[in-house]
């Protein structure tokens, strides 16, 4: 993306102007003919000046005023539609942009969310693409409008003066040269300050999720003291931004002043020569300033650019990430799934040089439960996330039913398999809808059965609203454990073939967790399931129990055979937790 123009990068964004051409064309023939009519007043102060006053002629007058009382009234109205289409074309292209990179960004891979982070996309979405709609509404119009109005301004002066006139023009590259000097360092603190400002937001987001554990630790002074000096150090590259910007002002402001002179001692000369009357210096002097205005806007259209470009980048991080998983040409729709799931040599890594998964072999026949066991980060979750093909294998391969998962559409493997997290998620909106999320059309009694089986039902009949009852920000706030459960008759819910269960028992007490586990020994029998659980309690039963370490595969069996390898690592873990638990039993008995 370093060697795109700027042009390549603009056309990128150009078909969410498309849409809006017609608009858009009506907008510059408006302001094209309001500026058009800007230039009369200077025109008809000089026929005031010269053939009214200086020469009598007073019928003039009447007609001079008619025009000066219409030409306002006509303006405003113009102003006003102006106004309107303006904001019409600004907020619609902001919305389909914002609407297509948010449907760009469902389709993309899950490293691209690890990569960018919750606060940079959201500032993405809402602050760049804003700057981006303000350049094409009001700054790309300007220059359009501005082209008109220095052509017809260069005209009148030239019609007024022509000496004059092209002794201005000279002094027109002192513009540029003022231009191209603040150019770049407008850029680069343009650029800083954004990345700033992407740390205020990502810090905030991570500051106001944490709330609780920044007061449980009683850390508010210190995180205060932390976001005062990310957003001082926005503040200082904000700074930086407006000195530039101060810069390129002033030097601008001396070019003009530079302008004022030249005419007023050149204006003065051809009055005493009489080459001019006092009306005409006057309106050269107004269309001077129309000619040079356009000059001036350029390069500060120019000078926004520069920080848009910025903005411009920024959308397209996103809008140019790869797909990288998605369906190949020739993909095929994965039939029913039975359940016999291999992982051949699957090799994985998130970062480059940094293996997670080296080389997994794995059988599993239809309607086993496979347990996942090991230390905290051996890569349980991985090898799950990578059956729901949210990543894919680095080497090796997955097969579901002999179909290697890139082979099939992605929709149809991920509705056939089920994932019930540790850190489940529910959405603003009714228990109802909650649970529906995965297939909308269960029926009532299909909704009440998978909300018994995760033991789930009687809680739900105790809200206010039962399955009505809202959940989120308005509604009734749920136990860490009341969330896991509606998640787990979320799955069930969606009937699916193969089921994930991620620590999904792990915040229940032992009661619950008894009661679902006795529930789900009927759901599972018919499904292929891997349940990942630190408590080995929970998963004794699973037909095969593979025991994880950095990576890989160090022991695989039933629980019975795994207890029987001498110095086996399930073995030393389950007498651990054993004899754990009858420490907390004396304990408890003790106190
Ligand atoms: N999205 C990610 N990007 C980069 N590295 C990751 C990502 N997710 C996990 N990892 C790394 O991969 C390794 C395996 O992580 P994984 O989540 O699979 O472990 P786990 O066995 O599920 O652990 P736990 O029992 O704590 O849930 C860890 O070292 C972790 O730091
Ligand atoms: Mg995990």
């Amino acid at each position: 993306m370093a060697d795109e123009s700027n042009t390549d990068k603009l056309r990128k964004l150009a078909h969410f102007v498309t849409p809006y051409k017609s608009r858009l064309i009506l907008l510059f023939c408006l302001t094209a003919t309001m500026t058009a009519l800007s230039m009369l007043p200077p025109l008809v102060m000089k026929f005031i000046i010269d053939d009214v006053i200086t020469m009598g002629n007073w019928h003039l007058l009447e007609v001079l005023l008619f025009i000066s009382i219409c030409l306002p009234i006509t303006s405003a109205a113009m102003r006003v539609w102006v106004s309107f289409t303006n904001a019409y074309v600004g907020w619609g292209i902001t919305t389909s942009m914002r609407r297509f990179t948010y449907e760009y960004m469902l389709k993309l891979p899950m490293r691209f969310y690890d990569e960018m982070g919750t606060g940079k996309i959201m500032s993405r979405i809402m602050s760049d693409i804003a700057s981006v709609r303000s350049m094409v509404t009001s700054r790309m119009l300007g220059i359009l409008v501005d082209f008109v109005s220095f052509w017809v301004a260069l005209a009148l002066c030239m019609g007024l003066n022509w000496k004059m006139a092209c002794l201005l023009l000279l002094l027109m590259p002192l513009y540029f040269f003022n231009y191209y000097g603040w150019r770049t360092p407008m850029r680069e603190s343009y650029s800083l300050w954004r990345r700033k400002m992407d740390q205020v937001s990502v810090g905030l987001q991570e500051r106001l999720s944490g709330v609780q554990l920044v007061k449980s630790y009683g850390r508010e002074r210190r995180e205060h003291r932390s976001f005062a000096e990310d957003t001082h150090e926005s503040l200082d590259a904000a700074m930086q931004t407006a000195t530039n910007r101060a810069g390129y002002m002033a030097g601008s402001w001396g070019v003009s002043g530079l302008r004022n002179t030249v005419i007023f001692c050149l204006g003065c000369y051809y009055v005493i020569e009489g080459e001019m009357t006092y009306g005409a210096v006057m309106a050269f002097f107004s269309y001077s300033s129309r000619m040079f205005q356009p000059i001036l806007n350029l390069t500060q259209i120019a000078m926004r650019l520069q920080s848009v470009m910025v903005s411009v980048d920024r959308v397209l991080e996103i809008l140019d990430f790869p797909i990288e998983i998605k369906d190949k040409e020739d993909a095929v729709e994965l039939p029913p799934i039975k359940g016999h799931i291999k992982f051949e040599d699957v090799h994985f890594e998130y970062k480059e040089d940094e293996p997670v998964l080296k080389g997994i072999n794995l059988e599993v026949q239809p309607g086993q439960m496979v347990a996942l066991v090991g230390h905290t980060g051996c890569g349980k979750t991985t090898l799950t996330s990578l059956l729901m093909r949210f990543y894919d294998v680095k080497e090796g391969r997955i097969t579901i039913d002999g179909h290697d998962l890139r082979d099939v559409k992605l929709r149809s493997l991920r509705t056939q398999v089920g994932q019930v997290l540790q850190d489940s998620v529910m959405f603003d909106g009714t228990i109802r809808e909650n649970l529906l999320y995965g297939r909308a059309d269960a029926t009532d009694a299909e909704l009440i059965e998978a909300a018994r089986i995760a033991e789930i039902h009687e809680f739900i009949m105790r809200t206010p609203e039962g399955y009505d009852s809202m959940l989120g920000k308005d509604g009734i706030k749920l136990s860490v454990g009341e969330k896991q459960r509606l998640a787990i008759a979320r799955a069930v819910l969606t009937n699916p073939s193969v089921l994930i269960l991620d620590e999904a028992t792990s915040s229940l007490d032992s009661l619950s967790e008894a009661l679902i586990q006795k529930a789900m020994t009927r759901v599972l029998k018919e499904r292929t399931s891997f349940a990942i659980a630190h408590r080995l309690s929970t998963i004794v039963n699973a037909d095969i129990i593979v025991m994880m370490d950095h990576g890989e595969i160090i022991e695989q069996g039933t629980h019975s055979e795994l207890l029987q390898i001498p110095d086996g690592k399930y073995r030393q873990l389950y007498e651990q937790q054993a004899a754990g638990s009858i420490e907390e039993a004396v304990e408890a008995m003790a106190s």
